[in-house]
């Protein structure tokens, strides 16, 4: 693949993710008014802390595209958000939508690793993955599955 055929994917796949991160900081800001209950002071708060962790991926992302000489994405992802009652559905759906995320950063830094002198983006997007894993693991231990 020429350089700037891989440079055009790369930028391709980083809107696809910056529109997942749009959508994922209104879901997480969104189910964060509907977690009523005994304990859900600690959740809510975990729920917004993964809000704005969002938000930083947000604003790398933007700020990579325009490097690599794209133009950032404006629009949302296609995930549908909505709110539950019940606070371990919102849990699960937010875990599914960590778990696309991974796959996606994972497949772009599989990219990354083939274009020259790339190592800034490849360490954003490497400590991207991490956060994300991070998430998926805090969410799993709230659902209390392994
Ligand atoms: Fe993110
Ligand atoms: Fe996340």
């Amino acid at each position: 693949m020429s350089k700037e055929k891989l440079k055009k994917q790369i930028i391709n796949e980083l809107n696809k993710a910056l529109e997942i991160e749009h959508s994922a900081i209104i879901m997480y800001l969104h189910h964060a008014e509907f977690v009523t209950g005994l304990n859900a002071e600690p959740i809510i708060e975990r729920l917004k802390e993964i809000a704005s962790d969002e938000e930083k991926h947000r604003d790398m992302i933007r700020e990579r595209i325009v490097v690599l000489g794209g133009v950032p994405s404006t629009k949302l992802g296609d995930l549908k958000i909505s709110q539950s009652d019940n606070i371990k559905e919102m849990l699960k759906y937010e875990l599914k939508e960590e778990l696309v995320a991974v796959k996606l950063y994972q497949k772009i830094l599989g990219l990354v690793k083939q274009l020259d002198n790339s190592e800034t983006l490849y360490h954003s997007i490497y400590h991207l993955i991490q956060d994300e894993q991070e998430h998926v693991e805090e969410l799993k231990r709230l659902l209390a599955i392994k």
